[in-house]
This record gives structure tokens, C-alpha cells and sequence, in this order.
């Protein structure tokens, strides 16, 4: 050991002594080429013409979806299947499946870029997609210049020879083919679009690596002993030539230099090192720190190309002493899936819409996100590694056998190693991404030949290209994907559902750790709670709505507090990722067959971003920092329920609390923090005893699914219901008063409240604002139930982009300036423009008049405004 210890002082002062000499090099370097420029130059393909049909054009802006607009009808991907995955007998019509928006069909594109916008002599042209919706094919001044098969891909196609001086056509040419998804996939050109222009010699991104390899105790310049990081830096430069040489720092978030090191080019241009930063400043969720990594390439003591690549200081390991670590520190995943649609933007990829969706999962107490079930945008992947997120970053929902009748298995077996392969190059570098997905509940996991080999030569390919992450895949039958080998053979055993098996995967597979890769899939509708209060996995309405009492589920999925359980209570979990984070278009489960119902009912939030209750149960167990006490349901209940029961629920980090009804004190309740045991007394958390019938589609009640509710929930079951308010007092560990909340009865509708998510947004045209709109009474308290329809207008430096209410089951368009309240509250989105200033976003309810046989009602007019500064 000492050996080693000297071993290791000798190479670390060699090292330091190293990085002076590189740092006096690397100085002179600079000082010689402060005049020069770096010449790749970035040409974002932003202003594009549109069609359906190549004879009537519309001038649009990338990203942009053209199916968002709509209408909404149910005519759009009808379809008549059996979907397998839950465990349907027969096929029946389902309406709203992929969204009932018109995202079928052809799509056109073109843009012209004039030569004087870059340097054609001698420059090497790459067109790059972030994706496209779908099968594009890209054509340049009439030539084809390539094809993607998979929409949700980056893909980069050579150009150089297809330029000319003067103007240059790029055309893209996508289809959507109906029954190929089992969401809404959105179309068109969704994400960016570049064209990058770089000297013959440069620098590739995707050819560059840089990775933590370890945190060490290592020697300062005094024989101190420091943190130090391992970073292992990897690139093959393109074209290399032997007047070139290379420059690569490290640099901190002040823009100071930490590390470097200076290279003459080798003949095959790759360069490979290793730099020791010191007292690193290491990157995780609750410190997202950012180092910036610079490559250069200098000839004659110019630049001639210059990259940047974001470096997080982090490792990331699954063990089974260990479990799931970051920078070394076990910790349990509290994720998220996400669909990639933004709600009434569609899949049009938005930063502030990106940022406002991580933002509103983080103040949750989410740390991280699986981009189910596909390839992520890259803004998305920066947007997690600044904020702070960690990424499962997923690429298929099928492989050869399909799932829908046109989906990805048409590609798999001649596409997958390439969409593999673009997904690790493209996103490698994001600190922020700590396992690779190769599939989702694959229909192959439980073959022993084929599930088996594509299991081994994805995994190896992603180790191949990046040996740094684990691999994993969500695996829904675990019974045969045990006895097939597949879940053996993954780096992480990924389970969706089916917790009652994990007891069973821990035994089998010898890993020692099992993710919960999908959980949860409870249904909910904001505001809409049911009564009676019941606990179900069937539960179906006329209005097309779940109760928001969070009691709902399916028969393959189950409620949070089982996830909670197996967390809490089986050492060998080492996270999850709940189905979903955010409400997504499509997938209208339970509604699948009701029409109008066009997208989830599973999201912690609705289609607009705002919470259910689920949400405060969630943060109650996730969000460590803050205290939380949610009280549901409203108290704005008819005449006729007077008198009867309406069950009163707290979500509340507290374990205690006492409900008041008008005064009346209805009692102190404590969570029952009892453990899931057998008639022995023996734990079963994770068994088959704990849950028989789960996955069990011919069970009436999946009572399995029934955990014991009272342990994360504070419940008053039989309160009578009387109007007033409803008062509840949470207690902390020592029995004192902590916090307080007061839900009251409110009155007529008379007022609106907004509020926004930022009130200073950026003048560049594409920076949002969300503004929340939601009706009061005359004393400021929320009514629960307003339906009203609203109007928006937008003054001065802005425009109205969209608007969502959460309602799955409402046919109006987003992007008309009118919607109905659903439950109370709707969420406006306002966009900047180029100008800096103000702009007003102005909501009116008209007045209307009513009149029935009895009465005449007449509303006032309601009017609001917010205003918001770009700049
Ligand atoms: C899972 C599937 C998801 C979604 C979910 C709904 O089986 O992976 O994509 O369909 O069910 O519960």
C-alpha cells in the first residue's frame, strides 16, 4: 500500500510538473493568436418554407410541429388493435391513442442559404438534425444528400460536395405513417437543424470524449493532500495534417484555466490524455457544476477550429455493496419518464419549455429523467446539465417485433446499431446522462436467442462507445426475462411494474440492485375528485375523468405508495422512475376506447404543467428540504352533499396532523408507518405475497395494489361534508404546531388571478412565459369548479403562443387565443419578440347571460392583466 502511495506522489508531482510546462506553452500559444479568429462557423437553419403538398407554402420557424394546430379529431390514427402490453383479448377501436391530431402524411421543407453566409472554399459542410419527424430524407440542390429512418435521432450528413457558391437549396422530405406509434409522435422538422462548416482539417464533436475516470486523494505544490479528478480526454482530429497542433484546457465556470495539455497532431489524428484538476468542483443534482473543456487547433499560431465541450466532474457506478452512486455517495434514483411532447407545443423543442419542465420536477424532489422511450434532444440534455438532472436516456420501444403495425421493428434490425451509435456519440459529454436505455419493454426479452443477442450487442456497443455508463433496459415480464438470460446480462436489472417480482430478480440475477425502470402508472385528472372514495384499478367515468384523490390505477400498475415501499424497505432498490412526470399527448388510459380523450390521465402533473395532488405526495417523500402539506379535496360541494361524507387527504412530510371542519376538530391522525408482512410477520415488500394479483389482467380488484395508504397519507374518512373551510394543523416529532393550511368554500367566480413562471423573459423571439390563470371569488379564494370560457389578447412586445387546461378530454385548440377553466385554472404561454419591452397579456372573461324556465343568470365581465418585460 505504501509502495503504491509513493508510487502515486511521484506521478502526481510528474503531473504537476507537466501542467506548468503545458500552461507556459499554452500561454505563448495564445498570446501569438490573439488576433486570430476560429473559422467553424454555426449556421442554425432556422426560417423555412412549409407544405403538405408542394404547391401551397407557408413560411414557418424550426423547431416546429405541424400537427400541433390541429383540429382534433377522432378520425386521425383511428385504430382498431388489441394493445398486448395491457393484456387486452380482443381489439377494439381507439380513438385517441397517438393524440387525434393530423400528424399523418407527408411533410415538405426547404431553405435556401446563400453562400455569402459562409466560407465554401475549401470548408467541409455537415448538415446536422437534432431529429426529424419522420423518415427524412434531405435533399441539396436537388441531390439527395441522405435519409434517416428513426425520427428521433440526430443524424449528420457530409454536404461538402453538394454546395455551390451562390444559393443553395436543402430540402426535407418527411412521412408519417398511421399506427407507428403508441404516442403522440409529433411531425416535422421538431428539433434544430445546423449546418456547420469547418476547415478540411477540424476538430469532430462526436469523435471527442471526455470523461471522469476517478476521484482520488492526490498532492498539491506544497505536499499537501488534495481532491483531485481523473479526466480522460479523446478526439481524432479530421484530416489531420503536420503544421497542426492541438490545444486542450479545461476550464472553470470564471473561464480560468484548470488543466491543459498541447499536442503536435500524429499521423491518424487521435490524441488521448489524462488532465488532474484539483479540488474539483464536482457535478451533481443538488450542484450542477460546469466546467467548459476547449479544443483548438492552431496553425502558424492561428486558430483554424475551436470546440467546446461542457465537462460535469462526476462518476457514476452500480454495485452490489454500493448500489447506485454518484461521485461515490449511494443514493437512490427518484426519477421521472418523459415523453418528449411538450403539451400545446407539441414535440416543437422549446428551452423554456424544457427548463420550465426540469425546474417544476426538481422543486418536486425528482432528481432524475428517463426520456422514455427514445433519443433526447440535445437542448434538453444541456437544459439537465445545467440545472441539475440526471438523464436515463433511452432509444427504442420496439425491436423486431412490433408493437404497432408501422413502427420502428420495420427498421430495427438494419437501423439499431446505428441509432445506438448516433444516440452515445451525440450525448456522451452530458454529465447529466448516468445510464444508457436500449429498450423498453421489448416483446424479445424473454427469447433466448434473439432477446439475448441484440441484448448482448446493444449493451456492448453502448459500452464500446462510452465505458463509462451502465446499460440498462425496462423489462416487463420479468418472469421470462429472467428465464431467458436477458435481465441476468444487463448491467442494471430494470423492472417496469410488476414490483412483486423483485424479490424474485434480486434472488435470481446475482446483481445485488434492482431498478424500478417504470412505476407507478397511477391515473388522475387535476381537481376532479370522485366519491365515493375508492381504491381501484378499473375505475371508469362518464365525464371521461380520473379522481384526483390519486386511488386510480391500472391492472399492471400500481399507486406511488407502493413504489415508496419497496424504496423504503428493500435494501437492494436503488430507485425508480415514475410513470410519468408530466401528462403527454396520446395514451388516454383508462379512456383508450372513449371518445373525446386524447392524452394521459398517468402524469405527477397535467398536459398543462400543473400539479395534481400527486405531486405534494411525491414531494412529501422526495423533497427533503422543504416541508410540504397539501390538503385536498376542495370544499365546494353542493347543497345536496351536505351532511355526507367527503374523505379529507394531506400529503405532508409531517406525521402528524389534526383536521378542522369549521372549528370543529375531526380529530389527530398519525401515518401508520407499518411494514408489509405475512401472517408470519415476516416482510414482504417486493413478493408475490404482497401483491398475487398485479399483472393479473382477469383479476376483478388487483388488492395486491392496495398497499397500506395511511403510511404516506394523512386520511379523515368520514368527514360531513358542511360549507365554510377546512382547516389542517400538521405536527412535527415533537408534538408542537408546524405548519398550517385552510382550504375555504368559495363564492361566485369574480375575479382572475395570474401569475407567471418569469416575469423578465428574453427579447430573441422564442423565450417563453407561462402564465397561470385562475378564478377567484371576491375575497381571493379559488373556485374549484369554474369551467369559463376566456378570451386572451396580447399587447406590445410579445405574442400569444398557446394555451392548455389540462383537460384530456377538451377538443379545443391550443393555439387559439380562447379556452374553457378546467377545475378552476388554465396555463397561458406567451412568446417574445426580437424587440426588447413590455408586453401585456390581458384575459377576459366575457359576460354572458343565462336563462332557464326559472331564472335568468347574468355574469359580469371578468378582465385581468399581467404584464411581462423582455429583454
Ligand atoms: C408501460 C409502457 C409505457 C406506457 C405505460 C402506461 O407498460 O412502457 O409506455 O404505455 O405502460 O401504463
Amino acid at each position: 500500500m505504501k509502495t503504491l502511495n509513493n508510487l502515486c506522489l511521484a506521478i502526481c508531482a510528474r503531473q504537476r510538473h507537466m501542467a506548468i510546462l503545458f500552461t507556459v506553452l499554452i500561454a505563448q500559444f495564445l498570446l501569438l493568436s490573439l488576433t486570430a479568429t476560429a473559422q467553424r462557423q454555426v449556421i442554425n437553419l432556422k426560417n423555412w418554407e412549409f407544405s403538405h403538398d408542394k404547391e401551397s407554402w407557408e413560411q414557418v420557424q424550426i423547431p416546429h410541429d405541424w400537427a400541433i394546430s390541429g383540429p382534433f379529431d377522432k378520425k386521425w390514427d383511428l385504430q382498431t388493435v388489441r394493445i398486448e402490453q395491457n393484456g387486452e383479448k380482443v381489439a377494439t377501436e381507439k380513438s385517441g391513442r397517438s393524440g387525434s391530431l393530423p400528424w399523418i402524411g407527408k411533410g415538405y421543407y426547404k431553405c435556401t442559404v446563400r453562400s455569402s453566409q459562409f466560407m465554401v472554399q475549401d470548408a467541409v459542410a455537415m448538415l446536422q438534425f437534432d431529429g426529424a419527424m419522420s423518415e427524412p430524407t434531405v435533399y441539396v440542390n436537388g441531390k439527395k444528400a441522405g435519409y434517416w429512418a428513426y425520427g428521433y435521432n440526430a443524424f449528420r450528413l457530409d454536404v461538402t460536395d453538394l454546395l455551390k457558391s451562390g444559393d443553395n437549396l436543402i430540402e426535407v422530405e418527411l412521412q408519417n405513417l398511421e399506427e407507428s406509434s403508441r404516442w403522440y409522435p409529433g411531425a416535422g422538422l421538431y428539433r434544430p437543424v445546423e449546418l456547420v462548416l469547418t476547415p478540411k482539417t477540424h476538430i469532430d464533436p462526436w469523435a471527442t470524449s471526455v470523461r471522469t475516470m476517478g476521484l482520488k486523494e492526490g498532492v498539491d505544490n506544497h505536499g499537501r493532500t488534495e481532491p483531485q479528478a481523473t479526466v480522460a480526454y479523446e478526439t481524432k482530429i479530421v484530416a489531420p495534417a503536420g503544421d497542426v497542433a492541438c490545444v486542450v484546457e479545461v476550464l472553470n465556470d470564471k473561464g480560468f484555466m484548470e488543466a491543459g495539455s498541447h499536442f503536435d497532431l500524429p499521423a491518424d489524428g487521435v490524441i488521448k490524455t489524462e488532465l488532474t484538476l484539483s479540488k474539483p468542483n464536482l457535478w451533481s443534482p443538488e450542484s450542477p457544476y460546469l466546467y467548459k473543456v476547449r479544443t483548438r487547433l492552431f496553425r502558424n499560431h492561428k486558430i483554424i477550429d475551436e470546440t467546446i465541450t461542457n465537462l460535469g466532474v462526476r462518476t457514476v457506478s452500480v454495485s452490489k455493496e454500493g448500489g447506485f452512486q454518484l461521485n461515490g455517495v449511494t443514493r437512490k434514483i427518484q426519477g421521472v419518464c418523459l415523453h418528449h411532447d411538450l403539451g400545446p407545443l407539441g414535440a416543437a423543442i422549446n428551452k423554456a419549455a424544457l427548463i420550465r419542465q426540469v425546474k417544476l420536477m426538481k422543486e418536486m424532489g425528482c432528481d432524475a429523467i428517463r426520456t422514455s422511450h427514445n433519443m433526447p434532444s440535445t437542448w434538453q440534455m444541456d437544459v439537465c446539465d445545467s440545472l441539475g438532472m440526471m438523464v436515463m436516456a433511452e432509444s427504442f420501444d420496439m425491436w423486431i417485433y412490433p408493437k404497432c403495425k408501422n413502427g420502428y421493428a420495420r427498421f430495427f434490425k438494419e437501423w439499431a446499431e446505428k441509432d445506438i451509435t448516433n444516440l452515445v456519440l451525440n450525448h456522451r459529454n452530458h454529465p447529466s446522462i448516468v445510464m444508457w436505455s436500449i429498450g423498453n419493454e421489448i416483446p424479445e426479452q424473454g427469447d433466448k436467442n434473439a432477446g439475448v443477442e441484440w441484448s448482448t450487442r446493444l449493451q456492448n456497443l453502448c459500452h464500446e462507445l462510452d465505458p463509462t455508463r451502465p446499460v440498462t433496459q425496462g423489462l416487463d415480464r420479468a418472469d421470462n426475462a429472467i428465464a431467458s438470460g436477458v435481465m441476468g446480462l444487463m448491467d442494471v436489472p430494470g423492472i417496469n411494474y410488476r414490483t412483486q417480482k423483485y424479490d424474485k430478480a434480486f434472488r435470481t440475477t446475482g446483481h445485488g440492485f434492482i431498478l424500478g425502470s417504470e412505476t407507478a402508472s397511477t391515473v388522475s385528472s387535476r381537481g376532479a375528485y370522485k366519491l365515493p372514495y375508492v381504491a381501484s384499478n378499473r375505475a371508469v367515468y362518464k365525464d371521461g375523468q380520473c379522481s384526483a384523490y390519486e386511488t386510480e390505477w391500472c391492472p399492471w400498475s400500481n399507486l406511488p405508495e407502493v413504489d415508496f415501499e419497496d424504496m423504503d424497505d428493500l435494501p437492494y432498490t436503488i430507485g425508480q422512475f415514475v410513470w410519468t412526470g408530466i401528462d403527454y399527448l396520446g395514451e388516454p388510459t383508462p379512456y383508450d376506447e372513449y371518445w373525446p380523450s386524447r392524452s394521459s390521465y398517468f402524469g405527477i402533473c397535467d398536459l398543462a404543467g400543473l400539479p395534481k395532488d400527486r405531486y405534494y405526495l411525491y414531494r412529501s417523500v422526495w423533497n427533503k428540504k422543504e416541508h410540504t402539506l397539501h390538503v385536498a379535496p376542495h370544499w365546494n360541494w353542493g347543497k345536496d352533499m351536505i351532511g355526507k361524507v367527503v374523505p379529507v387527504q394531506v400529503f405532508s412530510d409531517y406525521d402528524e396532523a389534526e383536521l378542522f371542519v369549521n372549528g370543529k376538530s375531526q380529530g389527530r391522525v398519525k401515518k401508520n408507518k407499518e411494514v408489509n408482512r405475512d401472517a408470519q410477520g415476516n416482510q414482504i415488500t417486493g413478493t408475490e405475497a404482497a401483491n398475487p394479483n398485479r399483472g393479473n389482467w382477469d383479476a376483478k380488484e388487483n388488492t395486491g395494489n392496495s398497499p397500506n395508504l395511511d403510511r404516506y397519507r394523512l386520511r379523515w374518512m368520514n368527514v360531513k361534508y358542511e360549507p365554510g373551510e377546512i382547516k389542517v394543523v400538521a405536527y412535527d416529532k415533537n408534538g408542537e404546531e408546524a405548519m398550517t393550511k385552510i382550504v375555504r368554500t368559495a363564492g361566485e367566480p369574480s375575479e382572475l388571478s395570474l401569475t407567471c413562471d418569469r416575469p423578465i423573459i428574453k427579447a430573441d423571439g422564442e423565450d417563453l412565459c407561462y402564465v397561470t390563470v385562475s378564478m377567484t371569488d371576491k375575497d381571493g379564494n379559488f373556485c374549484p369548479l369554474a369551467d369559463d370560457q376566456l378570451t386572451f389578447e396580447v399587447e406590445g412586445e410579445g405574442e400569444f403562443k398557446c394555451v392548455c387546461n389540462g383537460d384530456a378530454t377538451s377538443l379545443e385548440p391550443f393555439t387559439k387565443p380562447t379556452m374553457k377553466l378546467f377545475n378552476g385554472q388554465l396555463v397561458v404561454t406567451v412568446k417574445s419578440t426580437t424587440k426588447s419591452g413590455k408586453m401585456t397579456l390581458k384575459v377576459r372573461r366575457p359576460a354572458t347571460s343565462q336563462k332557464t324556465k326559472k331564472q335568468a343568470f347574468v355574469s359580469n365581465e371578468i378582465e385581468s392583466s399581467i404584464e411581462i418585460t423582455t429583454k
